[in-house]
């Protein structure tokens, strides 16, 4: 059967169920969001009521949404699901994995089912099984870069969908850049004001020479609210980044005494690493940042929030005199230990308001504090693999030449992204346990439009998904790739513009010169 994730347990059993128009939908009242959702989906192309009624009773030709405590085995995030010629049983010891156990069916039924308007001569028909399924790790998660493109609402929530479809369930959500500050903020208005907005877009990737063609963007607190509430809705927990103290420029051109030497700073058109950082001496910034943070708790209730943290050049810090007295003041070995220093402020922040900070794997430093969650893109494995076994350090896994969305095929093809294992092979039983899940990240430097996203997005994130759910020793890239042909269909009818087979996995004789023979709408990235 052509499930993308694979269920960790499936038996196929002999004949099917038709859905018909007398098909009802019968729920538990914790299910009713889950029951409505299902009826959305069906219903449109379908044409059938599907009505939904609450209660327990047996029934025939329904589909039967409810909790069942007894399957508490199944995890926060499991579910069962039957399905028989009379009945289509979905049960789980939460709401979640009834989601999931909808989403599911929604694969074993024809890909008719993506359309959104009616669809005639199709027959209904889901083949009998027996699913038994959860994922493999919590942290299922896809990293979306707004800072150095704006893509707006619509494709945020189709976004959200698609990930619905795969059963991910984190958003990493970069908000902040040297290019762009893309989040309302009440108390500091000129974040948005000045720092949304800039003068044009470097035409290379490496080049300083901008096209003069204004970028800007932004979410006001009400669209916050309701793409969290929307993302909620769909079990996907919506991670806010907010990059300190590096890649800041467009905080700096807002907020010009916020850096060491006072600016003037211009919200950044060009790409890679900037000098100008926040100031980790002066106290205002400290105010400043727990002021933002302040409103971002308000409008996200994720347990972690993103600092960055990566990138972040000491070179302003080792001239500035404010910095400098820091260093003394609080017996710090250099700059690097001032980072350690400035995490450590912001996490012990954020603990007193109850949330996790989290990282890119540059705050790995000595005397970072113990609740920190790195996300391991780049170097220092050994450094990571020793904060895993001696620290028990919490970590999720985005290694840039497997996991970076914004990579090219030809450096990146689909077959590398599936293989790509989490769980270092060096960590034993006990310590894989600190490795949450996975993410792949797209930094957006050469994505200004959705088809460009999807481009490079999709079917990589889709190959993620598998990796972060279906049990290791189940996966398998060639079944992989013929059950991918038949997602493939779903994703046209939900209009992705996806990489067709034969660029995502360019031809064996073509890739060592991939990079020069295979057309691709542009060059990926390498961060
Ligand atoms: C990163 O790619 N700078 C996290
Ligand atoms: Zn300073």
């Amino acid at each position: 059967m052509d499930i993308i994730p694979f269920p960790a347990k499936i038996e196929r059993q002999a004949g099917e169920l038709n859905l018909t128009p007398e098909t009802g939908i019968l729920t538990d009242t914790a299910n009713r969001w889950n029951a409505d959702f299902l009826r959305g989906l069906l219903s449109a192309p379908s044409g059938f009521p599907l009505r939904v009624r609450t209660g327990d009773r047996a029934a025939k030709n329904v589909i039967r949404l409810r909790l069942e405590p007894g399957l508490e085995r199944l995890g926060r995030e499991g579910y069962r699901l039957e399905v028989r010629p009379d009945a289509i049983v979905i049960e789980a010891p939460g709401t979640a994995g009834v989601f999931y156990g909808i989403q599911t069916l929604r694969q074993l039924l024809p890909i008719e089912i993506e359309e959104r308007r009616p669809v005639s001569g199709v027959d209904w028909r889901v083949p009998c099984v027996l699913i038994e399924d959860k994922p493999r790790f919590a942290w299922r998660g896809f990293m979306l870069d707004e800072g150095r493109h704006f893509q707006g609402k619509e494709t945020v929530q189709l976004t959200l969908d698609l990930m619905t479809l795969q059963k991910l369930n984190v958003l990493h959500w970069h908000l902040t850049e040297d290019q762009g500050w893309r989040i309302e903020v009440k108390k500091y208005p000129k974040l948005t004001e000045v720092g949304s907005q800039r003068a044009g877009t470097s035409i290379t990737l490496l080049g300083k020479q901008h096209d003069g063609i204004p970028h800007s963007g932004f979410y006001t607190q009400d669209e916050i609210r309701e793409i969290v509430a929307y993302a909620a809705e769909r079990h996907i927990r919506i991670v806010p980044e907010i990059e300190m103290p590096g890649h800041s420029l467009a905080a700096l051109a807002s907020y010009p005494e916020l850096s060491c030497t006072g600016g003037p700073f211009k919200v950044a058109t060009h790409f890679g690493i900037f000098p100008d950082i926040y100031c980790a001496g002066k106290e205002t910034v400290f105010t400043f940042l727990q002021d933002v943070l302040d409103e971002i708790l308000e409008l996200f209730p994720s347990p972690y929030i993103h600092i960055g943290g990566d990138e972040a050049p000491k070179k302003r810090w080792k001239g500035c005199p404010d910095c400098q007295r820091r260093i003394r003041e609080e017996g710090l070995k250099g700059e690097h230990a001032l980072q350690v220093y400035f995490t450590n402020r912001i996490a012990a922040y954020l603990d007193s308001k109850g949330r996790h900070v989290m990282g890119w794997n540059e705050i790995l430093q000595d005397g970072l504090v113990k609740g920190a969650v790195v996300q391991f893109w780049a170097r220092g494995r050994e450094r990571l693999l020793e904060a895993i076994r001696i620290e028990k350090r919490a970590v999720v896994m985005s290694t840039y030449l497997d996991a970076y969305l914004d990579h090219s095929y030809s450096l990146m093809p689909l077959s590398r992204s599936y293989r790509y294992e989490p769980v270092p092979a060096e960590l034993g039983e006990n310590d894989a346990g600190s490795i949450l899940g996975l993410e792949f990240p797209l930094w957006s430097e050469c994505v200004p439009n959705r088809a460009r996203l999807d481009y490079q997005v999709y079917p990589r994130l889709t190959a993620m998904a598998e990796t972060g759910w279906t049990p290791k020793d189940k996966k398998d890239f060639k079944d992989f790739r013929r059950r991918l042909e038949k997602l493939l269909g779903r994703l046209d009818r939900l209009g992705v513009c996806y990489a067709p087979l034969n660029e995502a996995e360019p031809p064996k004789v073509r890739q060592w010169f991939g990079i020069f023979t295979i057309p691709q709408p542009q060059t990926g990235t390498v961060e």
